[in-house]
């Protein structure tokens, strides 16, 4: 029978989420929360990869140092109105007057009718800022005021001067962040593609002026050729560069890397020429002086700063749509989850064929997660079933353990993709592993 391929859809994929325990609607047991959602086992560890590789990424960086940092998650409002969040972080907003759905203005026709109702009855488009504002402590008043952050950048920038001089860096360098932003997303949608609480991979370039533009360049190849590397299809890949009216209130240049979702191109991360933005307005704001000292002009200045910008979960949702496949195996529809061997969640299961093998499976099983941790043993149901669910949540290999394997000391090794077999000695078990690991 033909090999028939059918690509993801966002409810297949919601669906497999659910199903495999990668994804949890919050609160699922009180009705759930819009746009927060609760990650299960596999789904930590496909995140988990995820930030490991962005960060080799950042660490082996040609172009100089990059250190990191962990900021707060609540910030005091003068830092958001230095960074323009209080003034500027607004999307337009409207409400059906009918039905008293409420729709970014942006993202409906106000010349036709309510999508969901059918009628046409707008209120006033209304300006919307994102930011989850709270109190601290007990005494309420603006100089309690806080906020969750709704971009990690902001930690980055405050933190600018302490980085650099505890670090004894110098300029151009790099300060990179993975962390929790919060946004009251009018419309959450898609899934994880529009959340209210998620996760940022952020890097702020610190540079001269003139060097601005040539940074700008090097970070848009190294940021596509980072979603190369980690498995992602190159046509569904491209960079596109803001128009003038597309462009945040703090930058003057900017080019996404979009992926072609099954809703259209998107954008995966943002690449930001920031300019000297941010630390023009922390030091305004603040009075504490962020320039520079440069020992060649021996002047001071403020550097520029090329940003780069990815969701952990946006860059979950696509790995899932980009190795999502169903085919048929055996005459039989399988799904398959095609990661990368370095993405997956699971790398290896250890399957004794019947329940007689069941304790020298796990005697192998035990020595391998030795050396590769996210192994799994599965013993439960027949055969072919544990095969169908371990391609479902990606993992490239499983070795079973047959009725030959007492006397031969071999293994079957099955690959998820082309569900080729084939017989390797015991003692090269960890071996296999490590270079389909490194392929
Ligand atoms: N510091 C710049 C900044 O925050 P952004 O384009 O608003 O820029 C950067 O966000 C990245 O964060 C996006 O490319 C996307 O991957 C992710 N992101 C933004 N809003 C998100 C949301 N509501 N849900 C999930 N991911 C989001």
């Amino acid at each position: 029978m033909k090999n028939v391929k059918k690509a993801a859809t966002l409810d297949k994929v919601v669906a497999l989420c659910k199903r495999r325990g990668f994804i949890y609607q919050s609160a699922d047991i009180y009705g759930g929360l819009n746009g927060i959602y609760d990650f299960g086992h596999l789904g930590i560890l496909l995140k988990e990869n995820i930030r490991n590789a962005w960060k080799k990424s950042m660490e082996q960086c040609d172009a100089g140092d990059i250190l990191f940092i962990e900021g707060a998650l609540l910030g005091p409002k003068a830092v958001w109105e230095a960074s323009g969040h209080v003034s500027h972080f607004h999307d337009p907003m409207v409400d059906c007057m009918n039905c008293k759905h409420r729709f970014r203005a942006d993202h409906i026709n106000l010349e036709k009718a309510c999508p969901d109702c059918g009628i046409k009855k707008w209120t006033e488009v209304k300006q919307f800022n994102m930011m989850f504002k709270t109190e601290l402590g007990a005494v309420a008043g603006s100089s309690t005021e806080a906020y969750l952050r709704p971009e990690t950048a902001q930690a980055i920038f405050t933190n600018f001067k302490n980085v650099m001089s505890t670090n004894r860096v110098k300029i151009p360098f790099g300060i990179a962040q993975i962390g929790k932003a919060f946004r009251n997303e009018i419309t959450p949608k898609q899934f994880l593609f529009r959340m209210r609480e998620f996760e940022q991979m952020e890097m702020e370039w610190f540079c001269k002026k003139e060097n601005a533009d040539k940074f700008f360049k090097f970070w848009e190849e190294a940021r596509i050729n980072f979603f190369y590397h980690i498995g992602i299809n190159p046509e569904k890949l491209r960079l596109r560069a803001h128009g003038k009216n597309e462009l945040a209130h703090y930058s003057t240049k900017c080019s996404d890397v979009e992926y072609n979702f099954p809703f259209g191109w998107q954008e995966l991360e943002g690449i930001a020429h920031r300019g000297n933005y941010d630390l023009s307005q922390h030091t305004k704001h603040s009075g504490k002086e962020l320039a520079v000292f440069d020992e060649e002009t021996k002047k001071s200045y403020i550097p520029d700063v090329v940003e780069c910008s990815v969701g952990v979960d946006r860059l979950f949702l696509t790995l899932l749509f980009d190795s999502y496949c169903q085919d048929i195996i055996d005459e039989e529809e399988r799904t398959v989850l095609k990661f990368s061997p370095m993405m997956a969640p699971i790398k290896a299961a250890f399957l004794p064929l019947t329940k007689k093998q069941l304790e020298q499976t796990e005697k192998i099983y035990k020595q391998i997660k030795k050396i590769e941790n996210n192994v799994m043993f599965d013993v439960s149901g027949s055969i072919g079933k544990r095969y169908r669910r371990q391609d479902e949540i990606g993992t490239p290999l499983c070795f079973t353990y047959d009725f030959d394997s007492d006397n031969d000391k071999m293994v079957t090794v099955r690959d998820r993709d082309t569900t080729q077999q084939e017989r390797i000695s015991i003692d090269q078990i960890a071996k296999y592993l490590e270079n389909k690991l490194k392929s």
